[in-house]
């Protein structure tokens, strides 16, 4: 039940614009929306140490102020009889919350994409159970917090490593879109934190492993299986993209199955914000999947993601990526130039929805238009499909992942699973002070980290 609802205007915390949201207060926390009704995009969990009151520094008329330890939060309401009714139902949350919170140092998560209230966590907090998977930077493991016994995926990172690649703004975007993030069909964060030469995420463990292993075992999957996969991709990368993101990585191996057989995207080491309209340029993604007009090195914007999105159906349907050539410079003139041939046994619907999502002009291509994922969720190959069944995962995956126990990891990769647990020792003194101070406010709550963002 909500408490109070209605739009506000919000100064963001990263670049200063005001944005008129759907905000609605439930329990303890204010969540905002894109417009009554649709999916909630962020929410500000209230804490017992938070004030609120009326202010003037926004040069907006109507506003107030919600302070917490790290900002504070401008918003604008549309009369003062409204900010006076919004400010009296946050005073009344944040006595709530200091009533409801007595234990405020224990942990509870709260689901995909929420931290909990703000206990310093390291290392030793956790069990280290096994190896899910590495890259470039650092390995995922699966871990056990030892003082709820919750499982999740922690991915760690050396500093050293990011510092030398230049990857320490983008790991802080991952870090700020994780915590943004509260999606089904997209993995969440719960926590992060550093020590001298690391740094660690700790998400949503989503125990059906990849679907890169799913494909490479089973080699293909049906249609109708791919019709379920890619409706669950497309609401989530339509989330990403209504928060300003894009997501620039799609690949089955960044696609994991949740343990009903359901998928989640993860790994946003390359996501990038973007505000409405802008484009961007850096060369980035893999091979197999990147965009004509990545290769081009024109600017691009989140239409590259539904170029993607066609390579992945494509891939999902016959076992392999349409211009797949061993020969990466073959690879990227066949993007280029070549036409896509389709197997004889594929749907017209399905044949037209690729060819709409591959076409070589990011203007034309089906997803640049202003709606977005919506103009792809009216193609004749979703006909059909309950939207809203999707999203509330109440429509039944063809394939759901044989788990023993919670903590088995036979889905996953068995080179992995080989490698011994732990954390590699680095030499601290050799990560210069910079890099150090470059990731100053890392260890994060929800909330910090939420506004870089908005
Ligand atoms: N959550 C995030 N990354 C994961 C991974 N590689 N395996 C399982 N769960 C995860």
């Amino acid at each position: 039940m909500s408490l109070k609802e209605g739009y506000l205007e919000k100064q963001g915390g990263f670049l200063k614009s005001w944005k008129k949201k759907w905000y609605e207060v439930k329990g303890t926390t204010i969540y905002s929306y894109k417009k009554k009704g649709s999916e909630a995009l962020s929410q500000i969990p209230i804490r017992p140490k938070y004030t609120v009151q009326a202010c003037t520094e926004g040069k907006k008329s109507h506003c107030f102020k919600i302070n917490t330890e790290s900002r504070a939060y401008l918003f604008a309401a549309s009369s003062d009889k409204e900010a006076k009714a919004w400010i009296s139902t946050i005073k009344e949350l944040i006595s709530n919350s200091s009533s409801s919170n007595a234990s405020a140092a224990s942990i509870k998560p709260q689901g995909s994409g929420s931290i909990a209230p703000n206990k310093k966590l390291s290392v030793e907090d956790f069990d280290v159970i096994s190896v899910l998977g590495r890259g470039t930077y650092g390995k995922v493991q699966l871990v056990r917090l030892k003082s709820n016994a919750q499982l999740y995926a922690m991915k760690t990172m050396s500093k050293r490593r990011l510092a030398e690649s230049d990857q320490i703004e983008q790991t802080i975007t991952e870090r700020n879109v994780l915590t943004q993030i509260v999606h089904p069909f997209l993995v969440g964060a719960h926590y992060s934190f550093q020590n001298e030469v690391k740094i660690f995420l700790v998400l949503d463990y989503v125990p059906g492993g990849e679907l890169f292993g799913r494909l490479k075992e089973e080699g293909n999957f049906s249609e109708s299986r791919v019709k379920l996969y890619s409706a669950e991709l497309l609401l989530g990368l339509g989330h990403l993209h209504s928060l300003g993101l894009v997501y620039r990585d799609l690949k089955p191996e960044n696609i994991l199955v949740d343990k009903e057989g359901h998928i989640r995207i993860t790994d946003f080491g390359l996501a990038k914000k973007t505000a409405f309209g802008e484009t961007t340029n850096t060369f980035c993604g893999t091979p197999e999947y990147i965009a004509p007009e990545m290769l081009l090195k024109q600017p691009y914007d989140k239409v590259v993601d539904w170029w993607s999105f066609g390579i992945l159906i494509f891939e999902m349907l016959t076992g392999l990526p349409p211009f797949y050539d061993e020969n990466v410079n073959t690879m990227y003139k066949a993007i280029l130039h070549v036409e896509v041939e389709y197997p004889s046994g594929m749907s017209g619907p399905v044949k037209d929805l690729i060819s709409k999502l591959l076409d070589k002009n990011p203007k034309t291509r089906l997803g640049a238009g202003p709606t977005d994922a919506e103009e792809i969720k009216a193609h004749p190959f979703f006909n059909g499909i309950d939207w809203k069944a999707v999203y509330d995962k109440k429509t039944k995956p063809e394939w759901v992942p044989k788990l023993k126990n919670g903590v088995d990891v036979t889905n996953f990769d068995e080179e992995f699973l080989a490698e011994p647990t732990g954390f590699s020792f680095e030499d601290p003194t050799l990560l210069d002070t910079d890099t150090q101070s470059a990731f100053a406010g890392f260890t994060c709550v929800a909330d910090s980290a939420l506004d870089a963002l908005e």
